[in-house]
């Protein structure tokens, strides 16, 4: 039951992608970019795929790019983890009941995974839900998140639309959307900083409930 293959090249257009941008940019990570946090967090996040210059450049989901800043300040807020802002994989940080993961491991062009890359994609996060313990709550970061996480569980996309704040009992876990932390949607605030901590606020109830 793998969670993740850094050797995967199962979606030809990403692997060919991911070399064409090692090209580019040989210091880069530019490899699938394995979940970040304890194997046994109760509160996993799941985004939408790496960054270009960020996850994909780190190795670290959300790590050197605008999208992480807003994020690991509100896990340390919350306890979370030991430090606000995540810089690199050797940076000493740790995560603490908590884990970052993508629906999609590889970079897609422009941001912008197709179907079939999602759904090959999907078993990874199908085997890492398998994996939270009782009582967990996981943040679905933007749509594609939330509906990679339900098909993941085998359940119907019409019983659990996607809605900011909105919070789905999936049997085994609940599922809190957010709106996903982009530079796009912090800079038009389709996503405010109050909005992100609030969800952060309802996950740490959530759980020391
Ligand atoms: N970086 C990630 O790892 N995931 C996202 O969804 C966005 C940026």
């Amino acid at each position: 039951m793998t969670i993740f293959d850094r050797n995967c090249r199962a979606c030809p257009r990403l692997a060919g992608f991911l070399d064409d941008v090692n090209e580019r940019y040989p210091d880069y990570y530019c490899r699938p970019v394995p979940p970040f946090g304890a194997p046994d967090a109760r509160f996993l996040i799941v985004g939408l795929a790496p960054g270009m210059h960020g996850a994909n450049r780190s190795g670290r989901p959300f790590t050197g790019d605008h999208a992480g800043i807003l994020l690991y300040q509100m896990l340390h807020k919350y306890g979370f983890s030991t430090c606000e802002h995540s810089e690199a994989v050797n940076d000493g940080l740790e995560l603490i009941d908590c884990r970052i993961t993508n629906a999609v491991k590889c970079l897609p062009p422009d941001n912008k995974p197709v179907g079939a890359e999602i759904n090959t994609c999907n078993r990874f996060l199908a085997n890492e839900l398998q994996t939270l313990p009782p009582g967990s709550v996981v943040v679905a970061l933007g749509g594609i998140a939330h509906r990679a996480i339900v098909k993941a569980m085998e359940l119907r996309q019409a019983d659990y639309r996607f809605a900011h704040a909105a919070l789905h009992d999936l049997g085994q876990f609940r599922v809190l959307d957010s709106y996903h932390c982009s530079r796009y949607n912090t800079n038009t605030r389709r996503l405010t900083e109050a909005m992100f901590d609030a969800i952060f606020a309802e996950v740490r109830a959530l759980l020391d409930k």
